[in-house]
């Protein structure tokens, strides 16, 4: 059911976590990948594990993302499937949160996704639609504690998504967010360092919830591979949580 052969996909944050796990998954269902990351080398090892092309780019600069869109054009004529998934994350209140981490909070999370997209939509849409797909997170959906910023940019994230999908719908581009729930990457470790926490503790906090266990980047790569494919012709605008039950 879920064939990407002939698909052109590009990938944000695909060295490492949830988008090295898609990037990879993608590839292996038949699509070109290209990746996209700020980290040279680990982003060139997985582009060349998964058989892709990697481009460095840092999502909050226009410049790095017109030059990555200019060099996926130039290698494979376009773009059909965008996953919009680099992201971070800052532990603090209010209170606690400098105006540059704030700062760049948004802008990685959230500008970025209104960067790429802008140039990829009309890509998109001369070519007869194609498939977005944005990260948000299960604290884009409900709140979570000392992480403001993040909580800020996934809510706007979640709901970009649906104002893209309503503009976008009558060129054939469907829009949709995938919102993850604690999953074993380099960003959970991070957060467990950020807030002083042991590891151990923090992981098994996080798989409190219904399934019992934390999530795989596996786990969100399937649902965003059936996002971007053609199985998923008639959803879009779509805020999709992939978090064992965490939300619910
Ligand atoms: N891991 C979780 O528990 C979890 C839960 C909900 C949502 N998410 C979201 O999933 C997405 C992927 O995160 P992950 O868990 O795989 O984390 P990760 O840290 O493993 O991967 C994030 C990747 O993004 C890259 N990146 C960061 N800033 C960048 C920038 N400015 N330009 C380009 N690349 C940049 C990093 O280099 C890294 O490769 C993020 O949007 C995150 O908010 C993760």
């Amino acid at each position: 059911m879920i064939d990407l052969h002939g698909k052109r996909a590009v990938v944000t944050g695909a060295a490492s976590g949830i988008g090295r796990a898609t990037a990879g998954l993608l590839a292996e269902l038949g699509a070109a990948v290209v990746l996209l990351d700020r980290d040279t080398e680990r982003g060139e090892q997985a582009a060349k594990d998964i058989g892709g092309t990697f481009v460095r780019c840092d999502v909050s600069q226009r410049a790095d993302c017109e030059h990555a869109v200019r060099s996926t054009v130039a290698r494979h004529g376009g773009v059909d499937v965008l996953f919009n998934n680099a992201g971070i994350i800052r532990r603090s209140t209010v209170t606690e949160i400098s105006d540059e981490d704030w700062d760049l909070v948004m802008a990685v999370n959230v500008r970025s996704i209104m960067l790429l997209s802008g140039l990829v939509v009309p890509l998109m849409a001369a070519n007869g639609g194609g498939s977005i797909v944005n990260t948000g997170s299960g604290w884009g959906i409900r709140g979570g504690g000392r992480a403001v910023s993040y909580c800020a940019s996934k809510g706007a994230v979640v709901n970009m998504t649906r104002a893209m999908a309503i503009d976008h719908g009558p060129d054939n581009i469907r829009v949709n967010c995938v919102c993850p729930g604690d999953t074993d990457t380099g960003m959970l470790a991070d957060e467990a360092r950020q807030l002083g926490e042991n590891p151990d503790a923090f992981y098994t906090d996080a798989a409190d919830r219904p399934l019992g266990r934390i999530g795989r980047p596996r786990d969100i790569a399937q649902t965003v591979a059936f996002l971007a494919s053609d199985a998923a012709a008639f959803v879009s605008g779509a805020v999709i949580a992939v978090d064992g039950a965490g939300t619910a």
